[in-house]
């Protein structure tokens, strides 16, 4: 099968096509034959190893993993032996957030693993829409019925799936984005837009229980004043000198809940209830730019200038 390897740590150009053997399922686990993918942040950081506190997770001096990818869509083409809840020919999509692999042809993952049945005839490359959402979702589960939450950067895989989740979760969403995407966000059922690059989002005159900073490019500083007294400031991205993640561990010690770094839990869960969404209607993709499997440093050099609109896809024929 054709694959995407790396074996160090670097940019782009150190991915490079090879063909490799088609990986067999062990006891316990299915293999997709994967349609399509993304490139997303998780890839490009994971490329680069920053933050170098994440290589304890995927390899000190070298990335663990041979070939990158979270997402995957497909269609099941093999089992191991005692798998039940899968039969081959099911189209299927999810996430392969710890042994990476979605840039091949072929993925093998336990079957109990983030893996659902893609939702009636929505299109592999609609269905490849789990990373940003799943990171989307540990912010948003802060949110309860009615609550008021402002979304910044709401554009992004991360932004674009919060503004979605919130309002599914019963949330009165304000999505902060740039000129460009503001009819984006009015279509992804914000119930206010904001244009940071004409208006200071700060000054409002609103307080909301939570502020989500979706692209870490705000701060706690600059978003404090919007906060109700017990409201609740949280993040995607470390943040500016990596504030965020000082702030938060701060409060942990000291008990406060103020600023929340949280950390995305229970692929697996998150899948299903995704492809629940998906299926209602009350869920759907972003997306940008498709690239081939053979153009992928150029997806990733794509991904890594920060400008994308939600997910870029990758064909994987
Ligand atoms: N913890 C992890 O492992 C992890 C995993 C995934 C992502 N992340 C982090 O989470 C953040 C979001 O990821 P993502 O994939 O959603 O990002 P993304 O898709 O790359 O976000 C790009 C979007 O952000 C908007 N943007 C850029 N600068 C902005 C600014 N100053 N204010 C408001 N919007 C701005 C861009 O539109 P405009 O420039 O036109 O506004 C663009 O649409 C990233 O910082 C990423 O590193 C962390």
């Amino acid at each position: 099968m054709t694959a995407v390897l790396c074996d160090r740590y670097g940019a782009p150009d150190t991915l490079w096509l090879d063909e490799v053997p088609i990986p067999a399922p062990a006891p316990g686990e299915i293999r997709v034959r994967v349609h399509a993918g993304t490139v997303n942040r998780t890839d490009t950081a994971t490329l680069r190893g920053h933050p170098f506190f994440a290589r304890a997770m995927t390899g000190l001096l070298r990335p663990k993993m041979p070939t990158l990818g979270m997402d995957f869509a497909g269609v099941v083409d093999a089992l191991g032996d005692g798998v039940s809840a899968f039969r081959p020919g099911e189209r299927v999509f999810g996430l392969s957030p710890e042994r990476f692999g979605a840039h091949a042809q072929y993925l093998c993952l336990p079957a109990d693993g983030p893996i659902a049945r893609i939702p009636g005839d929505l299109a592999f490359d609609e269905a490849v829409v789990g990373e940003g959402a799943w990171y989307a979702d540990a912010t948003t589960s802060l949110l309860s019925e009615g609550a008021r939450c402002l979304i910044y950067g709401a554009s992004g895989a991360i932004g674009s799936a919060a503004v979605q989740l919130a309002k599914a979760r019963g949330a009165h969403v304000t999505a902060v984005v740039g000129t460009r995407h503001l009819e984006l966000a009015q279509s992804l059922g914000a119930d206010r837009v904001v244009n940071y690059e004409t208006e200071d989002f700060t000054a409002l005159g609103e307080r909301f229980d939570l502020v989500i900073d979706a692209v870490g490019k705000t701060s706690w500083r600059a978003c404090r004043p919007l906060l109700t007294p017990d409201g609740i400031f949280t993040a995607t991205d470390l943040g500016p000198g990596w504030s965020h993640l000082f702030l938060s561990g701060w409060c942990a010690l000291t008990g406060s809940k103020r600023v929340r770094l949280p950390f995305p839990e229970n692929a697996p869960g998150f899948v299903r209830r995704l492809a629940g969404l998906m299926a209602e209607g009350r869920f759907r993709g972003v997306f940008d730019r498709r690239y081939r499997l053979d153009e992928i440093v150029e997806a990733f050099r794509y991904v890594e200038t920060g400008q994308k609109t939600g997910i870029v896809r990758i064909d994987i024929l």
